[in-house]
Parts: C-alpha cells; structure tokens; sequence
C-alpha cells in the first residue's frame, strides 16, 4: 500500500501544467463504444481510473493503443456487450458504458455498482432514462440485463436532479436512437459539453449540451473521430489550494478558468490575488493567511462542485476565523474531517454541515485517504502543517491526479511517494 511523505511548511511557487479532465476522459473513452471508426482521443490523463476504461474497451472487443500521447480505439471489431463484476468494481463510473452498448449493440449486461466510499451512488435515472428510449431492463441477482434489440427510439426524459452520469448515458444513447430525444433537468457540467462535442464530432446531432434541455437527434449511425479532453477544473483547483494553503503562488497553464468561477470566487473571498494573464493561464498569489472562506454550499454545476469541497476544507482548516461547509450532492463527503482532526483541525459537523474554526498551525500526522478528493485534502493540509505527514492508501488519490508528487515537488514541495507495502513507519512519520 503505497504512501505519500510530506516534510510540511514549504512556499509552493512555479508553474503547474492541468492535466486532462479524468471525468471528460471517462465517458468519452466510453462512448467510442457507440462509434463505428477510430477514435483518437487527446489529453487523457494517465490514471488507474483511465486504465480500468481501457481494459473494459479491450474485454469488450475493442482494439486499442497509446500513439503520440493520445489514445485510439477502435470498437468496430466489438465482440461482447456484457461487462463482468470484476471490471466493473475496478471503476464505479462504469455504468456510462451502459448507453454506448445499448447504441452498439442494442443490449447491454452488467453488474449494478454497489455503494463506495463517497455514498450510495444508486442507478434509478440511468435506468429510467435508458427506459425512455424503450429500452427493457431487468434486474437479477446484482445483474442488469437491458435489451433494446428492436432498436432504440427517441423520447422525452425529465431527471429528478441532473445526474451528471445518467445525462452522459442518455445522450451517447439517444445519438442513435430513431427520432428525437429531449432531456429536461439535464447535467450542466463543462463535462457534460465536452462530450457532446465528441460525439456531434462522431456525426451526432445534439443541441444545448450544457443547458438545462438537451435535444438529440438521432442518427443512423456515429464514426470515428478525433477529439482533446478539457483541462480538469478539479486537480487544477486542488494546485491552487495547496500554493493558498501554503502562501505560495502558482501559474496554472492549460487552465480553463471560465470553468471555475465558484472556486475562484471563494478563493478570491479568503484573499487570494487572482490574475487571468490571458488565454488558458490563470495566477495565484497569497499574500498571508487565508481569510475565512464564505459559505461553500456544494451544487451542480455552475455551483460550488462537491469534488472540491474537501481541498476547500483543507484551506479552511487553516484559515483566519470560521467557515461553514454544506455538502448537499452526497451524503458520506466529510471522511476527510476525522483524518484532518488528527492533524489538529478543529471542525464539528453536524449533518451535511461542516463548521471549521481555522487554526494557524496545523500538525504533520499519520492520516488515511479515505477517497480520491479527501485524499488529495489531505496532502493540501501536510504540505501547510508543521513536522511530517503520512497519507497512506494513495491509490484514492492516484485514481484522480495524473503524477500527483513529482507536480508539487516541481514548486517546491518536499513530498516521495513510499512503495512500501505496510506504508512508513510510525517512526518515519514523527520526525
Ligand atoms: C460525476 C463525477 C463525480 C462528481 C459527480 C457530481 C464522473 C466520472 N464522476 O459522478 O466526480 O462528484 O458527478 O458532480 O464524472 N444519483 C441518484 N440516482 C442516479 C444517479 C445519481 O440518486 O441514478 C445521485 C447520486 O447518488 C448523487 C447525485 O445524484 O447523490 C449526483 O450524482 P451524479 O451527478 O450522477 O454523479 P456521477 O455521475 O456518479
């Protein structure tokens, strides 16, 4: 079980390069599935969470290769359309392979994702949104079947809260899909529109991706295309955290600010200097310790997003005076408060609301990534506190952020990244 070893209290100053966003990455890996042709997609991120997509595109028949830093799939020698429990549990975000089988191969078979470590994380509007095309699911023994084997056909689907992956499922779906398809109280996300210009690349015809009603078209068939995933919004939030956490400064390049503003705003409110030098270029510089932050409530999009919400907390922890966290999108997001209380955070929560007094110091501690967005708060809170911090079970964070430790080293950050099996030592963490 590999770790992260952070000396804390260094200045973090230089420049970050964003990486590809892994929740573009994801779903459009997944959609090439629907596209007869090859697809070259640009940008992904190298990650666990990329390499299990991968291995479902390859168990699935699809042929695929690293070429120039892109990745390109062939699925037009798909061979299966059931994906099995072992792949699935790999990645929870596998369930958007169900719209690109049932629009390849008009069925799809797999197992329903079970809860983790976030929350529940049910599947009811995929479900109903596929049901809306005239799909027929049935559930059997933690099995899916879904069976649209007379073709799918366009319908109206209204979400009972824009579900970021039942919008990504019904659109890749409903590209194919005989008639028109319009979805109400659909996903706002910059995600979300990101894939809608892959798949109108592929030859698909959806309008208002990023409003709140998508209407798709359905076409008789998509192709192969090329495509470059957005900059991820979140790891690029996280860098800033850590220079605000630490009273760095920092250059992000290949940033896409236009879709941070909730971020930027709050870090603007605790008294980050924030420049957009032009371009995809954005600049951070603290002058001294963070404000209190004004009250984050999670939302989706273009409100303040949850995968944020523990980085945030991180800097909170640190800041002048109190701040108030509202986590509304899941309901087990605070794991992260107990591992920031050993390192002497001071925060009460009570429900979904987080009240975190602001300490000047935190302290170096042994602490556990509990999931990939409490995992990388935790290395904003070592790089900031006093003495050494162990964050062992990484492989939460190095599900999320391509090259995490050798990025923050490059700005200074004193971080190695143990392999040892057991993690450090209680003795290599307190000194
Ligand atoms: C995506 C992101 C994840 C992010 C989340 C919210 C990917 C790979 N993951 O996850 O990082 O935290 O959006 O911005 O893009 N829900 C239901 N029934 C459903 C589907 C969802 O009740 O059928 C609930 C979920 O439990 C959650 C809320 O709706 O409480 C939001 O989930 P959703 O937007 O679907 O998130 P994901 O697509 O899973």
């Amino acid at each position: 079980m590999a770790s992260y070893l952070i000396q804390g209290g260094q200045r973090l100053e230089g420049e970050h390069r964003v990486q590809g966003a892994k929740n573009s990455a994801l779903p459009i890996l997944a959609a090439t599935v629907a596209a007869r042709g090859e697809c070259v997609v640009r940008g992904c991120p190298d990650l666990s969470d990329v390499r299990a997509t991968l291995a479902i595109l390859e168990y699935l028949g699809c042929a695929v290769k690293r070429e120039d830093g892109a990745i390109v799939v062939d699925s037009s020698t798909l061979q299966r359309c059931e994906i099995p429990e072992r792949l699935m549990r790999e990645m929870r975000s596998s369930i958007v392979f169900l719209g690109p089988l049932l629009s390849a191969a008009g069925r799809a078979g797999l197992s329903a994702p079970g809860g983790c470590e976030i929350g529940e994380r049910p599947i009811d509007m995929h479900l109903e949104a596929m049901r809306s095309l005239g799909v027929r699911v049935v559930e059997e023994g933690g099995r899916l079947r879904c069976d649209a084997r007379n073709g799918l056909k366009g319908g109206r689907c209204s979400l009972y809260f824009p579900s970021v992956g039942a919008t990504e499922n019904l659109m890749i779906a409903a590209s194919t899909a005989k008639g028109v398809t319009v979805l109400t109280n659909a996903a706002r996300e910059p995600e979300i529109i990101d894939l809608a210009a892959f798949l109108n690349a592929c030859g698909a015809k959806i309008h208002g991706a990023g409003e709140g009603t998508v209407v798709i078209e359905g076409v008789e068939r998509l192709h192969g295309a090329e495509h470059t995933v957005i900059p991820d919004r979140i790891t690029a939030a996280t860098f800033l955290c850590a220079a605000a956490a630490t009273g760095g400064e920092i250059l992000l390049r290949d940033a896409e600010p236009g879709h941070m503003d909730a971020m930027l705003c709050v870090l603007e409110q605790a008294g980050c200097r924030l420049r957009r030098p032009g371009g995809s270029q954005l600049h951070l510089r603290m002058p001294g310790r963070p404000r209190r932050l004004p009250t984050v409530r999670t939302m989706p999009y273009p409100g303040f997003p949850t995968d944020a919400q523990a980085v945030f907390m991180a800097l909170a922890a640190l800041a002048e005076g109190t701040s108030i966290i509202t986590e509304t999108i899941f309901e087990s997001r605070f794991r992260h408060v107990s591992q920031l209380r050993r390192m002497g955070a001071f925060i009460r929560v009570e429900g979904r609301v987080a009240v975190v007094e602001g300490r000047r110091f935190l302290q170096g501690a042994q602490v556990d990534a509990c999931d990939l967005r409490a995992g990388a708060a935790l290395v904003v809170a070592g790089l900031a506190a006093n003495g050494t911090t162990c964050v062992r079970q990484i492989r939460h964070v190095e599900r999320g952020c391509e090259h995490f430790e050798e990025d923050l080293r490059l700005l200074g950050a004193h971080i190695t990244r143990e392999e040892d099996d057991l993690g450090p030592t209680e003795e290599a963490c307190q000194t």
